[in-house]
């Protein structure tokens, strides 16, 4: 029993520091992102659906990277769980490069 619990650990502390360095490096596509965005989390994250409106630009960078850092505390936790961390990467990626403080932050929803 232990020693399940400590492998499962191990492998939690791997997904973290996959996932983080994975961000580090820009892995994710945006474009996909994009879609992903809209298909996967815009059902709810508009005006008049469940959850409040969502896009790239209601974050800055800083307070993207602080959220996808701790997804497991957000309400939807579930829905990301439906995800792949490819996907997510992704997601984050299209949300993060286009910030309200990026380069270029998205104009259209
Ligand atoms: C089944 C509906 C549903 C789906 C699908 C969904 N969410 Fe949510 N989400 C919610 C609800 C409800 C809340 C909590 C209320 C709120 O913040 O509007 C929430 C909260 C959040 C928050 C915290 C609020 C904030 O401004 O920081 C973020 C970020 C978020 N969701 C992102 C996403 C992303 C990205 C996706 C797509 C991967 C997604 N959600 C998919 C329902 C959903």
């Amino acid at each position: 029993m232990v020693k399940k619990l400590s492998a499962l650990g191990m492998i939690l502390v791997f997904m973290a520091v996959f996932i983080g360095v994975a961000i580090a490096e820009g892995k994710g596509n945006s474009r996909k992102g994009k879609y992903l965005f809209r298909k996967s989390c815009r059902t709810c994250h508009t005006d008049g659906a469940a959850a409040k409106d969502l896009s790239p630009v209601s974050k800055t960078q800083a307070e993207w990277v602080k959220t996808f850092e701790a997804l497991d505390t957000l309400q939807c936790k579930e829905e990301w769980a439906n995800l792949s961390e490819q996907d997510s990467l992704d997601i984050y990626s299209y949300l993060h490069g286009h910030a309200f403080d990026s380069p270029s932050p998205a104009k259209c929803k």
